[in-house]
């Protein structure tokens, strides 16, 4: 499976190289893919991993996590809107503050034949890195169309996170709520990053 990242900053460099290292080929997508910390990137990453311009990575990807600021996202997606069409996209991106957090109508817009998903966007990029905090597996809520969810469930997986699938796309502000709950507890309560949820079920 070919993961083309955009972003190589927090979320997209440490999605990026744990799917490399569980032996996905993973492409970042870099405005300057000869930055030393996109160099640093490939180096800790491993074989699987490589770097390109930002069309590059989205042209070599079957599945492309969007991990940029989010007030670039629909810039990016109508620049190389015909490239990502029908390709797996995940949106990681929020902006903070806006009614709608997520980048998802943008990108369902440029690429009306992509199966589009909400993921990565509602725990800090720490518990990504490491995602048994406190001596708990993480969850990681997400939506997306249901035909398509095992792909996204593999690579949640892979980072070492449990899959907690919340429906279809018209879920995707229960998604984005539980990122604003993050930020409320994480910051608004002084709690720190390294917290995350774990739903409980019999
Ligand atoms: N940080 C978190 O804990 C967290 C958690 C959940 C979701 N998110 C969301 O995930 C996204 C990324 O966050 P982050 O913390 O990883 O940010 P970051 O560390 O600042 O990294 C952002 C990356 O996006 C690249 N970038 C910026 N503008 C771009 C453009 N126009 N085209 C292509 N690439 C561009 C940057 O490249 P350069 O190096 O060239 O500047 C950098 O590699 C944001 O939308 C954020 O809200 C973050």
């Amino acid at each position: 499976m070919k993961i083309g990242v955009l972003g190589t900053g927090n979320i997209g460099g440490s999605l990026g190289q744990k799917w490399a290292k569980a032996g996905y080929e993973v492409k970042f997508g870099a405005r300057n893919p000869a930055d030393p910390k996109v160099t640093a990137l490939l180096e800790s990453g491993g074989a699987t991993a490589s770097a390109g311009s930002v069309e590059e990575a989205i042209a070599f990807g079957e599945v492309i996590l969007i991990a940029t600021p989010g007030g670039s996202v629909q810039a990016i997606v109508e620049e190389h809107g015909t490239t990502l069409n029908g390709k797996l996209i995940i949106d990681a991106t929020n902006r903070m503050g806006e009614a709608e957090v997520s980048a998802v109508s943008s990108i369902t817009q440029a690429a009306p034949n992509s199966p589009v998903f909400r993921a990565f966007n509602s725990l800090g990029w720490e518990n990504f890195a490491e995602p048994v905090v406190g001596g708990t597996q993480a969850d990681l809520f997400y939506c997306g169309p249901a035909e398509a969810r095992a792909m996204v469930e593999s690579l949640i997986t892979a980072v070492g996170l449990h899959p907690v699938y919340v429906g279809g796309l018209e879920q995707v502000r229960l998604v984005d709520s539980l990122g604003l709950l993050w930020g409320a507890l994480a910051y608004g309560q002084k709690r720190g990053r390294r917290l995350a949820f774990k739903l409980l079920a019999e």
